[in-house]
């Protein structure tokens, strides 16, 4: 009998330790199970539409495109969203010391930064354009040669710049310094995304786009430090998100009805 009761014993304190354990793990491994869990997302918050800081308000609080993308997934899945501003070059290796948890940035999943992080699905495609001074002419590649040509450092548009026969390219931080620097004469053109363009245009009357054929990777899609298990948490969402028509509700706020989704 009191054999009996010691192996009751041990069998009641058994099962508590293993619910005990697997309720703390829960933020980190079955779906909607964030239980308040903060996950940080790092950004580049350069790029408007897709995430700017808001000076509006006063508050500077950094929104857009992939921030309500977020905010949407981290809500549905039950943790809480804390997000970094670095720069664009800086995004990977900060996913890789996992000082962020995933990275949302219009980052296009290439085949490179594939061998780094996990990407998810593509969530909304982009072509990439001509900027420079209105009535410059350089409205195509081959008008670029010879002409020194601005990109953001660690972007696919440095990728493809280098890519370009002829033209010198400078690297830069922050899509500010580059609008700065063309509008200064110290660059030609820059080669940067079309929507993103858009918006930096509409400013500066003074600048024009010209929209290049795709060719080769573009769209955005999450970044997640190799391994993550959240890759296998945002996925579904996402894939809800295009279903629902809650995607095309959000692209329609941040970049207006003309522009098609992934
Ligand atoms: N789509 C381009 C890339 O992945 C540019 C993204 C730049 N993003 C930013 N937040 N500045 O390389």
């Amino acid at each position: 009998m009191k054999r009996l009761k010691f192996l009751f014993t041990a069998f009641l304190t058994a099962l508590l330790t293993i619910t005990l354990v697997t309720a703390c793990n829960s933020g980190t491994s079955t779906s909607g199970g964030g239980a308040g869990r903060t996950l940080t997302m790092a950004t580049s918050a350069d790029y408007p539409p897709y995430e700017f800081i808001d000076t509006s308000s006063g508050s500077q609080e950094i929104v857009g495109f992939d921030v309500d993308i977020a905010k949407f997934i981290t809500e549905k899945l039950g943790y809480e969203l804390k997000i970094d501003n670095v720069d664009f070059n800086a995004l990977i290796p900060t996913l890789q010391s996992k000082r962020a948890d995933f990275v949302m940035a219009g980052m296009t999943p290439t085949e490179e930064r594939k061998q780094n992080v996990d990407f998810s699905q593509i969530y909304y495609e982009a072509k990439n354009a001509i900027v420079a001074k209105t009535g410059a002419g350089l409205a195509t590649v081959a008008s670029l040669n010879g002409k020194t040509l601005g990109v953001q450092l660690g972007s696919i548009q440095e990728q493809a710049a280098k890519d370009f026969q002829g033209a010198n390219v400078k690297a830069l931080n922050r899509i500010n310094e580059m609008i700065q620097e063309l509008k200064a004469g110290r660059i030609d053109a820059i080669l940067m995304e079309d929507t993103v363009a858009k918006g930096y245009i509409a400013s500066n009357p003074d600048l024009e786009i010209n929209v290049l054929p795709n060719e080769g990777e573009a769209g955005s899609a999450v970044a997640f430090p190799k391994g993550s298990e959240l890759l296998g948490e945002f996925d579904p969402i996402i894939s809800e998100l295009k279903s629902s028509g809650e995607l095309e509700k959000l692209i329609n706020k941040w970049f207006g009805s003309d522009t098609p989704a992934a």
